[in-house]
């Protein structure tokens, strides 16, 4: 699929989650080139409506600021009403692999805590099986790294790599200040993604991993060039 083409899945599908929106809420987003145009057509649609946000990233932040609208630490809020995020993978029974962007620690809290959360892609994140294409990203502490690629490579037979910056030199910095882990499932050793999801954030050093299934957005959106297919969860 050409880069346009995915472009034009990914705003059919940001702009149908538009519906889930309502004056008053209090609405997480998570991060991403989905969730990046779904803030401008919100800023298109909801001009001057009542609207909180809270933000998994820095560059939802940054977003949210252009175009002027109310945004909130996480700390400061008591409730989300809902979130919209993207996904890298997502399988059928809606478990999702998230962190391409390296925002999952703070996309997970938002989503997790959030009264329901949605999640929007264009049609080429679907997957019969997760971990075929993408590996599980880890936010780790950064003096805790090699330890963690250690255990992980040794208990689980897989392959991790640390994320490594572009345009920076060395690894990669999340916006919390923590190092990724890019973890290749080895397919021979592979777990339920509940399981796996539970087991990985229970290696010391690991602060979050982007397995999201035990729990699961209520709606998934996808995008096609020319129409949106919505899958109840
Ligand atoms: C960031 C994420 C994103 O949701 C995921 O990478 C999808 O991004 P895009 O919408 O650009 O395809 O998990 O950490």
């Amino acid at each position: 699929m050409s880069e346009d083409v995915i472009l034009k899945s990914k705003e059919n599908a940001a702009r149908r989650a538009l519906e889930f929106v309502k004056e008053g809420m209090i609405i997480g987003v998570g991060s991403g080139s989905t969730v990046r145009l779904f803030i401008e057509l919100l800023s298109k649609e909801f001009d001057g409506v009542d609207l909180t946000f809270v933000a998994a990233s820095y560059d939802s932040e940054l977003n949210l600021i252009k175009q002027g609208f109310r945004l909130l630490p996480l700390y400061e809020v008591e409730k989300i009403d809902i979130a919209i995020d993207g996904a890298d993978e997502v399988d059928p029974k809606g478990n999702l692999i998230k962190g391409g962007g390296a925002a999952l620690t703070r996309e997970k809290i938002i989503d997790y805590f959030a009264e329901k959360y949605c999640i929007i892609v264009d049609s080429t994140k679907l997957v019969s099986r997760l971990f075929q294409k993408h590996p599980i990203p880890l936010e780790v502490l950064p003096e805790s790294w090699t330890f963690v690629k250690n255990f992980l490579e040794t208990n689980l037979r897989g392959d991790a790599k640390l994320r490594e910056a572009v345009r920076k030199n060395g690894p990669v910095i999340t916006d919390n200040g923590n190092f990724i882990l890019d973890f290749h499932v080895n397919p021979n050793v592979e777990k339920p993604p509940e399981l796996l999801e539970e087991y990985l954030n229970s290696i010391p050093g690991v602060i979050e991993n982007g397995i999201f299934a035990r729990r699961k957005p209520f709606k998934i959106i996808v995008g096609y060039p020319n129409r949106v297919e919505v899958l109840d969860m």
